[in-house]
């Protein structure tokens, strides 16, 4: 919904149909006061005010719409989950408190005791964790299997699996699903499809597209692009959508207004940010690919990688996560690691500045050792989320690490 120009009124975005995400990221969702102030306003309020008793109790019925309160209905985190229902094309967005709180209320809202979940190996550790450890306390119970392999999924159904989850391009290891299979089967078993678009953002993958019904957001990473704020948000049907947003109104994973105003400024410069990660990426990729201690770049951009095609063919770009195995163990990838100067060690990603994480003690550390080799979380590998500085220098800090494997003794000095 945007403000009218000339009236003080909520209009449909019907004249913005057909745009493109890049003017969607700038103009849709937009909301206007009185004030007619041009950038969009941020409401921190905890509640708000009726004309009289009838009026509120209008409102809390439902008879009436309108703003009630803050873990329900605000202005600014509306506004964010317009536009990125917008850039999604997707019916409704709701906005979370983090990404897993994201998954939590899909989850929350739309399994019940008895259900089985399908997921990919391949997803951020705590997704795993909260399948693996909380979702199986109340009865859910989830199968893993590997991202790529349709065999594997299909063997894992059963008659009362609800729910396929996957990332694609996947965390850290950058794999890549076939999203019209995943849904196809999902179909078949009337099961929901949910896909966690972090990697991509709607700039450069729209999930729904290829038949998922839900797309899940850790806003926190390329949403917000610059590390500010935790965040997440849920894409898809109004029908599921209402359920999610009853969740959230019931149990309360809600987004501040703050949150949702940093984000939803944060989407306005999404494509172009992300179209410098991908360019950035690729040609870190391709350096890193001739490096002598590199045993192995996972990267879909690369021709080498095994679903390259397929990432061509889903994706308008690869994105600016990569991962590598460097010759040797934790040992060899955290002198590599601590060797850097600039790049910063810190495990989010999706930031304009370049971070550097070790996933088997970080990002997948909670996982056991049996999930970690299943889900190729070695020891030697190092996950880079490729930031926007220029890639020379980019390249010259990791040079760094580089010159620290060749001479340990001057590894950090
Ligand atoms: C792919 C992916 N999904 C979900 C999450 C969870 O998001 P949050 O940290 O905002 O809860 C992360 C966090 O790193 C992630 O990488």
């Amino acid at each position: 919904m945007t403000l009218r120009r000339e009236e003080n009124v909520w209009i449909p975005e019907s004249d913005l149909e057909g745009m493109s995400v890049d003017t969607l990221a700038v103009r849709s969702g937009q909301i206007r006061t009185g004030e007619l102030e041009h950038s969009d306003p941020i409401f921190p309020t905890s509640s708000f005010v009726y004309g009289s008793a009838a009026q509120a109790a209008a409102r809390f019925g439902g008879d009436e719409p309108g703003n009630i309160y803050s873990r329900f209905t605000n202005p600014t985190v509306q506004a964010f989950e317009g536009r990125m229902a917008a850039m999604e094309g997707g019916e409704r967005a709701v906005a979370t408190a983090s990404g897993m709180a994201a998954i939590l209320s899909t989850c929350m809202a739309l399994l019940k005791s008895g259900d089985h979940v399908v997921c990919s190996r391949g997803v951020f550790g705590t997704t795993n964790v909260l399948f693996q450890k909380y979702m199986a306390k109340f009865g859910v119970e989830t199968s893993f299997v590997s991202l790529t392999d349709m065999d594997e999924w299909t063997r894992a159904v059963r008659p009362e699996t609800r729910m396929l989850f996957i990332e694609t391009p996947s965390n850290p290891l950058c794999e890549v699903a076939d999203m019209a299979a995943l849904a196809k089967l999902a179909r078949a078993h009337d099961a929901l499809f949910v896909v966690d678009n972090c990697f991509c953002t709607p700039v450069l993958q729209r999930p729904l597209e290829h038949g998922a019904d839900i797309v899940i957001h850790s806003a926190t990473k390329y949403l917000d692009g610059q590390g500010r704020c935790v965040g997440g948000v849920v894409v898809g049907p109004n029908n599921l959508m209402e359920e999610v947003y009853g969740f959230l109104r019931s149990a309360g994973p809600t987004m501040s207004p703050f949150n949702a105003w940093v984000f939803h400024k944060g989407l306005e410069t999404l494509p172009i940010r992300m179209r410098a990660h991908c360019d950035n990426a690729l040609q870190l990729a391709l350096w890193l690919e001739q490096q002598p201690a590199v045993d192995q770049v996972f990267y879909a951009g690369l021709e080498s990688h095994p679903q390259h095609e397929l990432a061509r063919k889903q994706q308008s770009g690869f994105g600016g996560v990569l991962s590598f195995r460097l010759t040797g163990g934790r040992a060899e990838a955290w002198r590599f690691i601590d060797a850097t100067r600039m790049i910063s060690i810190t495990a989010n990603l999706g930031d304009v500045k370049t971070t550097i994480t070790h996933p088997a003690t970080t990002t997948h550390g909670r996982l056991s050792d049996e999930d970690k080799d299943a889900a190729g979380i070695t020891e030697n590998l190092v996950r880079i989320s490729v930031g926007i500085e220029a890639v020379e220098d980019l390249k010259t800090d990791l040079a760094r690490g580089f010159q620290a494997l060749q001479n340990p003794s001057k590894g950090n000095v």
